[in-house]
């Protein structure tokens, strides 16, 4: 087993809004316990609203959690010295989806790399930033950099501006890329090379990815040899290896996403109340159902699921947060087998 690099433990973030009697709270991370190993890749997978781009920012250590804690090589990154935050903050690089928003319009795509490579002092000097710079264009795939250096975001196309971000990322030699949604927004044409990418950024540098997304897809192209984690309302339901996790899927919440029938089991689905989880929206993060959060769409919930919040139970290579995970009948997706159909 790898070390970890970034470990959570038991994780809170807790938006607060309004005052007095509008005062409300969302907990977008809800006691998430993770860890990220050094050179690996942890896909982080989930619904618009589950709190995945919150844990993206609490690992970046852009958000202090409300309540836990964020190790990083096994320190406490709220409780470090400056001297030593900086550096994680060097260390993980978060890439968003919106590239065009990321990029300074004014400033060319030189520019945007010069700044950070002069300001950390990998480079010396105009002439060793520019080298660097096209260095890292090439790596990227920008070739010839000398065509992209002194053009402006705008001149760029979507996947070449996401480039760009993740060359920006490199100048700081990070451990870990946090990459949200990165192919989210661009061209579905271009999307695989982009992933492709950041495997190979992986694969070469042994940076490590957590790479977000609500696309199974696009997860299983990027983590198949990697690590996977389903998010439902600010809650990890089920982690471990990817090929595991998503050969065997426990809970009924990634059953039903990966499955287009909602009940696997024709005759669960007679004894126990079935629900179309499609036709139910999430509900709302201000007001989370009690017990376990996914009860209210969930097609095997019992009383004890509304009561008592489940915990994420199993070994390391595959855990279940649901109180029924060793009952429910086995269920294997039959895209498993063949890989295609998720592409
Ligand atoms: N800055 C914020 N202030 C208040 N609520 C927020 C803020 N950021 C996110 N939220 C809320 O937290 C929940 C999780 O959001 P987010 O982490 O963006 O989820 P995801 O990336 O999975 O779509 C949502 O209910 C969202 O409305
Ligand atoms: S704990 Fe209960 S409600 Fe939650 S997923 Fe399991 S069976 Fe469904
Ligand atoms: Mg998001």
């Amino acid at each position: 087993m790898k070390q970890a690099l970034i470990v959570l433990e038991n994780v809170y973030l807790i938006f607060r809004r309004g005052w007095l009697l509008s005062r409300e709270q969302v907990e977008a991370v809800a006691g998430v316990s993770l860890a990220i190993p050094e050179g690996g890749i942890l896909a982080l997978v989930g619904e618009t609203g589950s709190g995945k781009t919150t844990l993206g920012k609490l690992v970046a250590g852009l958000y202090r959690p409300t309540q836990g804690r964020v190790l990083f090589q096994g320190q406490d990154l709220w409780a470090m010295d400056r001297r030593a935050f900086l550096q994680y903050r060097r260390a993980v690089q978060l890439v968003h989806q919106d590239a065009f928003a990321a990029l300074n319009p004014v400033r060319t795509i030189y520019q945007s790399l010069k700044a950070p490579l002069l300001h950390h002092r990998i480079a010396r000097n105009e002439r060793e930033a520019r080298e660097r710079a096209a260095e890292l264009l090439g790596q990227v795939g920008l070739t010839p950099p000398e065509l992209f250096l002194d053009k402006y975001p705008h001149q760029l196309s979507g996947g070449q501006r996401q480039r760009v971000l993740l060359a920006r990322a490199l100048t700081v030699q990070p451990r870990l890329i946090v990459a949200d949604e990165p192919v989210s927004m661009i061209d579905v044409s271009l999307r695989l090379s982009i992933l492709q990418l950041l495997r190979e950024l992986n694969r070469r540098m042994g940076i490590a990815i957590l790479y977000i997304t609500h696309d199974l897809a696009t997860a299983r192209y990027l983590a198949e040899e990697g690590q996977v984690a389903v998010m439902y309302l600010g809650k990890i339901v089920e982690h471990g290896i990817f090929r595991n996790v998503l050969g065997e899927p426990r809970h009924p919440y990634l059953q039903a996403l990966l499955s287009a029938v909602p009940v696997p089991d024709p005759r669960i689905a007679q004894t126990i109340r079935p629900a179309s989880l499609q036709g139910i929206d999430p509900p709302d993060p201000r007001r989370p159902p009690s017990g376990c959060r996914f009860h209210p769409r969930c097609p095997y919930a019992q009383r004890i699921c509304m009561e008592i919040p489940p915990t994420l139970e199993g070994p390391a290579d595959h855990q279940v947060a649901c109180h029924f995970a060793q009952e429910l009948p086995l269920w294997r997706p039959p895209s498993a087998a063949s890989p295609s159909q998720w592409a």
